[in-house]
């Protein structure tokens, strides 16, 4: 069924047909679809555009589409263009010439500008929400892991000692961000294109205002050309998306080495983890590696549609059609990472002892060393020479640096007294750093205290 066979005299050949359609993929756009045209018919009828009979017709025969589309009733079948030719042929088969003026004062164009706005929107929002719930697993192990010591890194090389809740917290700003970049992004996107027709308005009187208002948008886009030609509000939400993707990447990388043998740090549990089919003794962090491996689809949408969108004049092309299956697989996949990765992240058993022990070689301690050499007197640049040559001697014998002897340390520096060994145990390294931002456990509460706050305020990630 064609919206548009009055100008032509062929029918459409099958092959161009299924080129051109777009049902298969956006009918998941049917319940936006419905909404927005009921919203227009409102808007028409309190215009005087139709009459209160054939509006009362139209949202009839469209809520009784919504219904036998959700009942499993009304099977899209593949005659039909797009949502848009479905809702409308549809509508006109059940409801007789009323239908018909459905369509009055708008076009396909800012018709599915509407549709995938009202859907992206719905989604940042379930988006943020799903980010929020991660949030909160991270805020519990935060929580819990004040004091659970494990060396930080540089360059993968052991740097400095932090605790889980100092290495959590950081993922825990990065995800505060991407709300905050949803909310941000939320906020543009929520004007209505409805009224803005094929790319130069309409002679109908409409009242844009009001139909942006029935929808919940904060007001009508400014534009009619860039209403319909506009897809910034995708490929924001889609850069925002291959943001949280990598950002779980990244979590996932570390997971994944933390539960390899080598590290020991985490003990992934089994309904987060698969076997293998030869090797009796794997317990691989499939779950992890998928979530980093699905950035990639990711960064592709944003590619995707940036490309598309790069050579395409005003007003409305059919290239934009391409906007839809790779927004819908990225928001899908983002959807499906955010939840597999909080489940995986909430069971994890994390191993305080191997943290420590890792903690406590490697030399995580040589910074504070230095630092109590500082605090005696010697220059910086004097202590960081001193520590260097006790870690070498260290390095010689393969001990930890409270493993030398207080003479052994005097040999390096007279300096040195007793209380060095208090000053490099991992407790009073860790409990020394109280600046903001800091690792310790007073920072730390600090900080905890204010992401709580930030996390059920309302701020949506905002600061
Ligand atoms: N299926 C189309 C899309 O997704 C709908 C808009 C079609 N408009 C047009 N003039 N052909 O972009």
């Amino acid at each position: 069924m064609k919206l548009w066979g009055g100008r032509f005299t062929k029918e459409e050949n099958t092959a161009v047909h299924e080129f051109n359609e777009s049902l298969s993929f956006d009918r998941r756009l049917y319940r936006q679809d419905i909404e927005g045209s009921i919203a227009h018919v409102r808007m028409l009828s309190k215009q005087g555009i139709v009459s209160e009979a054939d509006r009362d017709a139209i949202i009839a025969g469209l809520e009784g589409i919504l219904k036998d589309i959700e009942d499993g009733r009304l099977e899209f079948t593949k005659e039909h263009e797009d949502i848009h030719s479905f809702v409308e042929a549809h509508l006109t088969e059940r409801i007789g010439e009323a239908g018909k003026r459905l369509h009055t004062g708008r076009s396909r164009n800012d018709q599915v500008a509407l549709d995938m706005k009202l859907y992206c929107r719905e989604r940042t929002d379930e988006l943020a929400g799903l980010v929020k719930d991660l949030q909160r697993v991270l805020l519990g192990i935060m929580e819990e892991h004040l004091t659970t010591y494990m060396p930080g890194f540089t360059h993968l090389q052991k740097a400095q000692p932090v605790t889980l809740a100092h290495h959590v917290g950081a993922y825990f700003e990065m995800f505060e961000r991407d709300r905050g970049r949803l909310s941000d992004l939320r906020k543009r996107m929520n004007l209505c294109p409805l009224g803005a027709g094929a790319l130069a308005g309409t002679t109908y009187p409409l009242d844009r205002e009001y139909t942006a208002g029935l929808l919940g948008f904060d007001g009508p886009t400014y534009n009619s050309m860039d209403s319909v030609s506009d897809r910034d509000y995708l490929i924001e939400l889609l850069g925002a998306l291959a943001i949280i993707a990598m950002h779980l990447s990244r979590f996932c990388e570390e997971i994944i080495l933390w539960n390899s043998n080598e590290y020991r740090f985490v003990e992934l549990d089994d309904a987060y983890s698969t076997g293998s089919s030869i090797m009796p003794q794997k317990k691989n962090p499939d779950i992890a590696e998928l979530v980093r491996g699905k950035t990639g689809r990711v960064y592709g949408a944003l590619m995707s549609l940036l490309t598309t969108m790069k050579g395409i004049p005003l007003a409305y092309n059919k290239d934009m059609q391409e906007d839809k299956e790779a927004a819908f697989d990225a928001i899908d996949t983002v959807k499906g990472c955010l939840k597999l990765f909080t489940g995986m992240i909430s069971t994890v058993t994390f191993r305080k002892d191997a943290m420590a022990a890792s903690a406590k070689n490697g030399f995580t301690n040589a910074t504070d060393a230095a630092d109590y050499l500082v605090n005696k007197g010697v220059p910086f640049r004097d202590a960081h020479g001193i520590v260097g040559q006790l870690v070498l001697r260290c390095i010689d014998r393969g001990i930890a640096l409270d493993e030398l002897s207080l003479e052994e340390y005097k040999a390096v520096s007279p300096v040195f007294e007793e209380d060095i060994y208090d000053a490099i145990s991992l407790k009073t390294c860790v409990e020394k750093r109280t600046v903001t931002g800091a690792p310790g456990p007073a920072a730390m509460e600090r900080a905890i205290r204010a992401c709580r706050e930030r996390l059920e305020d309302g701020s949506d990630g905002q600061r």
